[in-house]
């Protein structure tokens, strides 16, 4: 759980209204609740038949029967590519801008609708030439540059199945999510501009194909960004710019029944696997469309919308993909870094695009409030109407400054709420209705039941804190985790089956209601960190750590940290023939490495303590709070029911001293 003081988030005060000039243009009206209170699935239905187009309408909405395996809208027919690109220009809005693309380096293009929709044809023919069809799976490994929202939508368009996996995952990482999912292609590119610097891709997926075993992949796509040099496998490497030549410029969009899996994408879990997260169609697309529409207050005429998630992630998939383009919204895709080539990058693109509603983490907000409000305040940002937040509570002194020095003091601001394995968002204020207060993700969306929950399945009283808990089954929600029922229902859902007799989605947050009932996320109550917005297993990178040969074992916790939330700090005990040569530093820095290399930089830890012992329980299971305590700075706590309860004093004796 985060520490963040209960007490001071009880004396938060500070109430932002709607002004009534925002509220009269408003998307969003407090009818939503209304309607959804009094037919939720009503709701839904009527959502989806005007967000979407149908190819085949449906007549069942939700089918609960096998809980918790929903199926929504399940005989209507629809392709997700079909209702992001074709359905727009046949409404006459194909001259729109989809896409302001932004290179790092400063290279851009503006994509229009009908554009797009042209590149995904071709590319969806270039698929099937490939031999991809309905249901096959296809791994996506690339910058955000637009080939990657075209490669995402032409594999939706043919029925296959995509697992984009994030740039910054290592050859190992990528691996194993390509073989989880039996991937019969890889696109990627030759690498990506980060940071001022060519990032090369195609070596990490050439060292994932190169290791031995069965292989599903029969080819890899590679698309020419940076003209790095590369390695090339004849016969199985192929050049998109090339490939895409030979196809046909036509293609009509097939339509797929509603529970058609669309994505798989793995996220940490408590144990060392990560978990594929599986996303079928008709549901997905209707929340993410309806929750874009209505939390962002998209007036898709006249916004100008910027969600600065990477694809790679659950966000980058439902606001920079699916949703925006479903509501034919025009958008900014940025390659790069917030600080390349200089620290006012991302309010350069707000001003040279005339951004309105902004998406962002509040890690990144974090960093900007430490570098000062000066380099903000020497751009245009006047434009912003609405500004969003994602991925970890946002404590409320940023929520403020957000507000004040970004949004010019007048913007609304709505923090969403929601997982990988919610599909969309779930918890957030809608501007315009709700009166907002800084640091609470606040209330439901209309149509969602969220509860507070306490061990017992009771539902907390105002004031009280227990478990979030997700009551109803909702459109966008996992259908599962690919390959493993069991893991699903175990995870999400045998929480609560003990003590109530419904399935409730556990979550895994910890939460706290308000005296006015409002939501107040709190953090993981498991064994997930929560780094920059990104979560990360302690399993994991204890795994990691232990497949290298010098450690013997290993214990990792999320430490509080000023900027990105919380940060990796892991307890290494070395091999016992490895600790005469090699100094502590000289190890820590080889682990830094290892861990990179086995999961990604992301996991990296900020610090590696070299110690003698770990704190265990007489049952052996590794007493993490403790570790947390030392990690943070903090009296160390209760240690009595340790084995050995000098341990805790032997280790933070040798780290004060070393
Ligand atoms: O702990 C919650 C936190 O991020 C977790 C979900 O992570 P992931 O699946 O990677 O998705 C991130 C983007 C949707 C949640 O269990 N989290 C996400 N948004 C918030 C949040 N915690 C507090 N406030 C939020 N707005």
């Amino acid at each position: 759980m985060s520490n963040t003081s209960i007490d001071s988030l009880q004396h938060e005060e500070r109430r932002f209204p709607p002004t009534a000039s925002f509220s009269a243009t408003a998307v969003a009206t407090s009818a939503l609740y209304d309607e959804a209170k009094a037919d939720r699935l009503a709701f839904w239905a009527r959502q989806s038949r005007d967000l979407l187009h149908w190819h085949k309408d449906f007549t069942q909405t939700l089918d609960w029967s096998n809980a918790p395996f929903a199926r929504w809208f399940a005989d209507g027919e629809l392709n997700v590519a079909y209702n992001c690109l074709d359905r727009h220009v046949l409404a006459g809005n194909g001259d729109r801008i989809a896409i302001h693309w932004e290179g790092e380096p400063g290279d851009s293009r503006d994509i229009s609708y009908a554009e797009l929709t042209a590149e995904v044809k071709r590319a969806a023919n270039l698929l099937t030439k490939l031999g991809i069809g309905k249901g096959d799976r296809v791994a996506i490994y690339l910058p955000m540059i637009p080939e990657a929202v075209v490669s995402m939508l032409a594999v939706a368009r043919v029925g296959a199945v995509h697992s984009v996996i994030f740039g910054g995952f290592s050859a190992e990482s990528l691996r194993s999510r390509i073989d989880d999912a039996s991937a019969k292609l890889v696109i990627t590119a030759d690498g990506g501009w980060r940071k001022g610097r060519v990032s090369p891709l195609k070596p990490a997926v050439d060292g994932a194909l190169a290791k031995e075993g069965d292989l599903s992949v029969e080819h890899v796509l590679v698309v020419k960004r940076c003209d790095n040099d590369v390695e090339w496998t004849e016969g199985r490497d192929l050049w998109w710019h090339e490939e895409i030549e030979t196809v046909d410029a036509e293609h009509e969009a097939e339509a797929f029944e509603a529970e058609q899996p669309l994505f798989i994408l793995y996220t940490s879990g408590t144990t060392g696997k990560p978990k594929g997260i599986l996303h079928t169609t008709g549901g997905y697309l209707t929340q993410v469309a309806f929750t874009h529409k209505n939390v962002f207050d998209l007036h898709p005429e006249t916004d100008v919308y910027w969600c600065t998630a990477d694809v790679g992630w659950i966000t980058g998939h439902s606001y920079v993909v699916y949703g925006p383009l479903a509501n034919g919204a025009t958008q900014v895709l940025y390659e790069g870094t917030p600080d390349t080539p200089h620290p006012g990058r991302w309010w350069e693109i707000i001003q040279k695009y005339g951004v309105t509603i902004f998406y962002t983490a509040p890690t990144a907000i974090r960093s900007f409030m430490k570098l000062g409000r000066e380099i903000p305040d020497s751009f245009d940002l006047s434009s912003l109407r609405v500004l969003g937040s994602v991925g970890e509570p946002i404590n409320p002194e940023a929520w403020v400054w957000y507000r004040e020095v970004i949004g010019g003091g007048s913007t609304p601001i709505v923090d969403t709420w929601w997982q990988t394995e919610t599909g969309a968002i779930m918890i957030s204020a809608l501007p315009g209705v709700t009166i907002t207060k800084p640091g609470s993700a606040q209330v439901p969306v209309p149509g969602i039941t969220i509860e507070v929950l306490d061990e017992a399945g009771t539902p907390v009283p105002a004031g009280g804190g227990g478990l979030l808990a997700v009551t109803e089954p909702w459109p966008s929600m996992l259908r599962g985790i690919w390959g493993d029922p069991e893991r699903f229902k175990e995870t999400y859902w045998d929480k609560f089956a003990a003590v109530l007799d419904k399935p409730v989605y556990f979550a895994g947050d910890g939460a706290r209601l308000d005296e006015d009932g409002d939501i107040w996320l709190l953090g993981r109550v498991d064994d997930v960190m929560n780094v920059s917005g990104h979560r990360l297993s302690t399993a994991e990178i204890e795994s990691a750590l232990v497949s290298h040969p010098i450690v013997a074992e290993s214990a990792v916790v999320g430490a509080a940290d000023e900027t990105t939330g919380q940060a990796v700090v892991a307890f290494v005990i070395l091999r016992s023939e490895h600790v005469e040569h090699q100094t502590p530093d000289e190890a820590s820095a080889l682990l830094r490495i290892h861990v990179s290399e086995q999961i990604g930089a992301i996991a990296r830890p900020r610090e590696i303590f070299i110690v003698a012992e770990l704190p265990k329980t007489r049952s052996g299971k590794i007493m993490r709070r403790l570790l947390q305590d030392v990690a943070e700075g903090r009296a160390i706590g209760d240690t009595t029911t340790l084995a050995d309860t000098s341990v805790m004093q032997i280790i933070s004796d040798k780290l004060s001293k070393g």
